[in-house]
């Protein structure tokens, strides 16, 4: 099995952190979206106790929430003393509605307007990562306003192509985010900074791209950021005390994916910032990393009931479920791959070659293809792996479909994070 908390039963089931998914769907219903508690924790851990032992002091990991944002994750981020990113105030409102410290956020995003800049600022936001001049403006503004000093990073392009997929990838310089250290952009963005009085620059960011295996591009991009930060220093003697490197560590979706260890590459980065460090004559600055497929993705799985299969001959063959790009737009949107196990039929021979298709009323909507399942038949359960990260927070109400509900999983018990969508919710804000 790709992932050590699966395994099968004796009824040929399939069981999740110990739970048969069977009777699980039995309970919740489908579709329905099963979160591995432990695995959200157990790598919590393994980022924060890496980067204390391989990173400058100060150094921490922050939570990508638009990885999966809901209340009990933020909560369990505070449990876990992780900071969080946030990209638009309703993030931000979910986790201080969790009691998520504001001062342990950081406010991300190339368009803040004038109302997310003043409401962040009235929770207490720790940090915006500022975009541009405009935004730099805006909030020097509103901290005027608030009689406050807020502190910023300043969003950078290093130019590194990290070689993943084209849409994903924020890291290069023609991007719709930051300043381009290349182009003399990102110097001309810090001195203004610099210049502003309600502003308090502490350091850079960038986010090169995303589900990246190999350590390197980020090695590429930390030495980057650093040439700059000593250049900044020596040019305008600023020296910026925290660089934030984002997120972007990969997570294996399928067996042809390779493994990934995010100990070793952290430890890897550490020994590189080590050495350019010493090697440009810098004091060392805190190191911020912002995982959030790698916190969330692998500890997720949805289940789906099969309601039919098609056979087209001379074409190729459907099973379609009660679920798809409403609750997962992955494929529909990247051809994303995923591992699909026939949950309730484990131990019977697969050899129904097959798409696995979603119910919205477009023919784009495909949860996978060539998927080999045992030939599927109404009522069958089908379980899609890896899908605790960009899934539930990319879900939609396309085709008036309810989102379904996420069911956290620990060693003791099983409990709803979120309800499933009712059709009154559906009605909510019509009028
Ligand atoms: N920090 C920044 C500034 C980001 O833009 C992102 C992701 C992250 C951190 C977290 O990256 P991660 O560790 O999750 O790779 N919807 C796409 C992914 C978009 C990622 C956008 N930014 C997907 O479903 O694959």
């Amino acid at each position: 099995m790709i992932y050590k908390n699966l395994a099968v039963n004796a009824a040929g089931h399939l069981t999740f952190a110990g739970y048969d998914t069977v009777t699980l769907a039995e309970e919740y219903g489908t579709p329905l979206m099963l979160m591995d508690e432990t695995v959200i924790r157990n790598r919590c851990r393994e980022y924060r106790n890496a980067m204390a032992s391989c990173l400058p002091e100060g150094s921490m990991p922050l939570y990508a929430s638009k990885a999966l944002s809901l209340k009990r994750i933020y909560e369990i981020m505070r449990e876990e003393q992780m900071g969080v990113d946030v990209v638009s105030i309703g993030e931000l409102y979910t986790a201080v509605q969790a009691g998520f410290p504001a001062e342990n956020a950081y406010f991300h995003g190339n368009s803040k307007t004038d109302a997310d800049i003043r409401f962040a600022m009235e929770q207490g936001i720790g940090h915006f990562v500022c975009d541009n001049v405009d935004e730099l403006n805006a909030i020097n503004a509103e901290a005027a306003r608030q009689g406050i000093r807020q502190k910023v990073l300043l969003r950078l392009t290093p130019g590194i192509d990290p070689h993943t997929h084209e849409k994903i990838n924020t890291g290069r310089i023609d991007c719709k985010f930051g300043a381009a250290i290349e182009t003399g952009q990102a110097e001309e963005l810090v001195v203004y900074a610099l210049s502003l009085p309600n502003v308090e620059l502490r350091g850079y960011h960038c986010h090169i791209g995303s589900q990246i295996f190999d350590h390197a591009p980020f090695c590429d991009a930390a030495v980057m950021m650093l040439e700059f930060l000593a250049d900044i220093k020596a040019r305008h003697g600023f020296s910026a005390p925290v660089l934030n490197l984002g997120g972007g560590m990969a997570v294996p979706y399928t067996n042809r994916d390779g493994s990934i260890s995010y100990a070793v590459n952290i430890r890897n980065i550490g020994k590189l910032i080590d050495e350019t460090c010493t090697r440009l004559g810098l004091e060392k600055p805190a190191i911020l990393l912002e995982p959030g497929r790698s916190i969330v993705a692998d500890a997720g799985m949805t289940v789906y009931h099969v309601t039919g299969t098609k056979e087209i001959p001379g074409f190729k063959n459907y099973a379609a479920v009660n679920g798809g790009m409403a609750d997962n737009p992955r494929y529909t949107l990247y051809q994303a791959e995923y591992t699909v196990l026939p949950a309730s039929r484990m131990e019977d021979k697969a050899d129904f070659l097959c798409t696995v298709a979603g119910s919205c009323c477009e023919s784009g909507d495909l949860l996978q293809e060539d998927v080999l399942l045992p030939k599927p038949v109404r009522g069958d359960l089908l379980a899609v792996l890896t899908t605790g990260a960009y899934n539930y927070s990319m879900a939609s109400n396309y085709n008036r479909i309810p989102r379904p509900p996420v069911v956290m999983l620990t060693p003791e018990t099983h409990y709803l994070a979120v309800r499933r969508e009712t059709l009154q919710d559906l009605l909510h804000c019509d009028l």
